[in-house]
């Protein structure tokens, strides 16, 4: 396997089918390397940035779903294109089930803004910032020292107050990645310590 183009990726029961955003950010991870590297992938739906990081030559992958579909799909793909792989599954509600600390995390996250938390895999409620703030306050303490963060984050979702509340943290981002869609842009976030 040596190309995301030839993973035939399938969409979890009420989950997400790789999207405009998971393609910017899984073809944003193929220009890093991931070598013996501990990763995360939050929200891993089916299984795409998994992918890119294990094409990227990630030792370890954590995937995190709070949809047991996403969860199914995202292993059915790593036994059949990945067999070898070390790879664990944690259903959950971002890190609520998850130990320890990683090189590596990245999070395509439900950014839509929207009424009601209705639809897990795109509803963020209030300017779809939602499950994002949350993440933002829980993923420091998942981070190691040298760690990196790759956080999708819409023009919807005010990035400037999201780089703001980052650095609150005493984190650094810089975009490496972004589109232009009809209605929004796309940014890439590379987070890093300070
Ligand atoms: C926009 S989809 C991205 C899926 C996939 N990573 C991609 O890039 O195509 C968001 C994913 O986050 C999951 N999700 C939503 N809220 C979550 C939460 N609180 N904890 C863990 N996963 C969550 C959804 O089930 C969905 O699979």
């Amino acid at each position: 396997m040596t190309n995301l183009t030839h993973i035939r990726f399938k969409k979890p029961e009420e989950g997400y089918a790789p999207s405009d955003d998971s393609w910017l950010l899984a073809n944003a991870l193929e220009k890093e390397n991931f070598q013996g590297k501990k990763c995360l992938d939050m929200g891993c739906g089916s299984g795409i940035q998994t992918a890119a990081l294990l094409l990227g030559g990630a030792e370890h992958v954590t995937c995190v779903d709070i949809n047991s579909s996403a969860i199914f799909v995202t292993q059915k793909m790593v036994q059949t294109y990945f067999p070898h792989a070390k790879v664990e599954y944690v259903e959950g509600n971002l890190f609520e089930h998850v130990k320890g600390k990683f090189d590596v995390m990245v999070f395509n996250p439900p950014y839509v803004p929207s009424d009601e938390m209705k639809w897990m895999e795109v509803d963020g409620g209030k300017e779809g910032r939602e499950v994002i703030d949350k993440f933002m306050s829980q993923f420091p303490k998942h981070l190691k020292e040298n760690g990196s963060c790759f956080l999708l984050v819409s023009s919807l979702n005010g990035i400037d107050d999201v780089q703001f509340r980052l650095q609150k943290r005493h984190l650094k981002s810089k975009v490496v990645a972004q589109l232009k869609l009809s209605f929004e842009e796309l940014y890439i976030l590379k987070i890093t310590p300070e």
